[in-house]
């Protein structure tokens, strides 16, 4: 667990087991939408709803459950909330691939930090959690992929990631507007 360490932050970084993440799908739906409404190319377009969210969120539960996924937030303590909802501020996802012949790789998705909390570190802070699960569990090659240009790249590039290439007219933006793709990857041997 750590903490940002700013004054407006103090989010801890939480690995959550199933019991949590159930608990936390409200928070994390929020959070998805907050990602969609700031123009992130998240899986949905403009407009996506409370219940589009909490629905993507909650197919993940088994997976959840039988750890092909672990999933961690960025959680700010909020005085009235629920102390085990807290306030998520930040998320993201280590998918492990379930292949026989891929037992050393995962995925990372759905790194998301509230607009209200960026450039403290969190998102650092949620990659370096993940990965440090994944070193652990053996899981030593990792990939993932953003919207070319965006924050994320820029997070990704300063974390040691690898660039892949850039797949253009992979998806389309949340106004609808088709857009690249950029593939990264980090061998954590290295
Ligand atoms: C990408 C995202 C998670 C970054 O979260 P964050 O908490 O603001 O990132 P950090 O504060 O940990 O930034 C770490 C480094 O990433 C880079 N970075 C982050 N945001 C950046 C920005 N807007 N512009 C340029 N570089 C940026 C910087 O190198 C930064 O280090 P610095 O602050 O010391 O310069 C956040 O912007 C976000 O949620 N974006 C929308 C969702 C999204 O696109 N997610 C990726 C889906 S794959």
């Amino acid at each position: 667990m750590t903490t940002d360490g700013t004054e407006a932050g103090q989010a801890e970084i939480v690995e959550l087991d199933a019991d949590a993440y159930v608990t936390a799908i409200p928070g994390l739906a929020a959070l998805l939408i907050d990602a969609v409404d700031g123009g992130a190319s998240v899986n949905f377009l403009a407009g996506v709803t409370d219940e589009e969210t909490r629905a993507w969120w909650t197919e993940r539960i088994p997976q959840i459950a039988d750890e092909t996924i672990t999933a961690f937030v960025a959680r700010r303590p909020a005085p009235r909330a629920d102390p085990d909802t807290g306030c998520i501020v930040g998320s993201t996802l280590l998918i492990r691939s379930r292949n026989p012949n891929a037992r050393h790789r995962a995925e990372i998705a759905k790194v998301l930090v509230h607009r209200s909390a960026r450039r403290r570190g969190l998102g650092r802070a949620l990659m370096e959690a993940a990965e440090q699960r994944a070193r652990a569990d053996g899981r030593w090659l990792l990939m993932l992929d953003t919207q070319a240009g965006t924050a994320a790249e820029a997070l990704y590039r300063s974390t040691g990631w690898q660039e892949l290439g850039t797949m253009p007219n992979h998806s389309y933006r949340t106004d609808g507007v088709l857009t690249a793709t950029t593939f990264f990857w980090k061998d954590l041997r290295d």
